[in-house]
C-alpha cells in the first residue's frame, strides 16, 4: 500500500472513462481505438442484462474482441441482476477492473473478495438511492468506488446534482480511510456538470453521450472534459 500522502497525491489525477454505451456498436473496435487515440484513461463497458436494468447491452464476447485493439485498461460495470456466477468472463475477456453494483451482491465481501482473487481490482457502484454505508464495511477489499449521478440502464440521461454532498462525503471517508480508492462518478457528465462534480470531489468521470455528442474530434472532446474538472477543482 502507497504511504498516505503518495495515495492522496495519485487520487488527484483526473481520468477520462468514456462509457462505450453510445458508441457505433456496427464499428465497436473502430470507436475504441478512436477513444485510445483522443487520449482517455480507461474504458468502461456498461454491462446490462435486462433483468436489473431494463436494457441489454454486450456480453464478454464483445469485450475480448475488443480487447487486442487498444492498450487501454478495461473496467466491466456490471448492471446485472446476479454478478457472481460470471465474475471469471469478464476478467478472462480482458477488464483490469470489474464494478459490482451493491445492490445486486447478496454477499458484497465475498463478491469483492472473488474478483480479487481473479488478479483483477475491485469496484463498488452505488444507485443514488444507495447510502455510502454499503461500503464502508469493506473499503480495504475497494479500489474504486462508484457513485452514479443518474438511475443506471441508459445513456443520455440528466446528471442528478443532488449527488454532490454524497460525493463530497464519499471523498472525506475515502481520504480519512481508503486513499488508495479512486473515486468516480457515472451518469450525466459532460463539459456543464464535470466542474461540480470534481469540486465535490470526484476524479474520475465516466462520460458517454457528452463525448460522442463529438465523435469527429473526441480527442478535443478529451481535454475541454479534463479542462473542466480541473477548473472545478480549483473553484473548489
Ligand atoms: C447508466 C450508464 C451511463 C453511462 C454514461 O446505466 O452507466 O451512466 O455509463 O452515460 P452518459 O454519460 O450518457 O450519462
Amino acid at each position: 500500500m502507497r504511504d498516505r500522502t503518495e495515495a492522496l497525491m495519485a487520487n488527484e489525477r483526473i481520468r477520462i472513462v468514456p462509457s462505450v454505451l453510445p458508441a457505433d456498436f456496427a464499428r465497436l473496435g473502430e470507436d475504441v481505438q478512436a477513444l485510445e487515440k483522443a487520449g482517455v484513461d480507461r474504458i468502461q463497458w456498461d454491462v446490462m442484462d435486462g433483468q436489473y436494468v431494463p436494457n441489454i447491452t454486450m456480453g464478454p464476447n464483445v469485450i475480448a474482441a475488443c480487447r487486442p485493439l487498444v492498450g487501454l485498461g478495461f473496467e466491466a460495470h456490471l448492471m446485472v441482476k446476479n454478478p457472481d456466477p460470471m465474475i471469471g468472463r469478464w476478467v478472462e475477456a480482458g477488464c483490469e477492473l470489474v464494478i459490482v453494483h451493491a445492490e445486486t451482491c447478496l454477499h458484497l465481501h465475498r463478491t469483492l473478495g472473488s474478483i480479487r482473487e481473479l488478479g483483477a481490482r475491485t469496484g463498488v457502484a452505488l444507485n443514488p438511492a444507495t447510502p455510502l454505508s454499503a461500503v464502508e464495511n469493506v473499503l480495504d477489499l475497494l479500489d474504486l468506488l462508484l457513485v452514479m449521478t443518474v438511475n443506471p440502464g441508459f445513456g443520455g440521461q440528466s446528471y442528478i446534482a443532488t449527488m454532490e454532498p454524497k460525493i463530497a462525503a464519499a471523498r472525506a471517508m475515502l481520504d480519512e480511510k481508503a486513499p488508495d480508492v479512486e473515486l468516480e462518478v457515472d451518469g450525466g457528465i459532460s463539459i456543464a456538470t464535470i466542474g461540480a462534480a470534481a469540486a465535490a470531489g470526484a476524479r474520475t468521470f465516466c462520460v458517454g453521450s457528452a463525448l460522442f455528442a463529438d465523435r469527429d474530434n473526441l480527442g478535443d472532446a478529451v481535454q475541454r472534459l479534463r479542462a473542466g474538472a480541473t477548473e472545478g477543482l480549483t473553484t473548489a
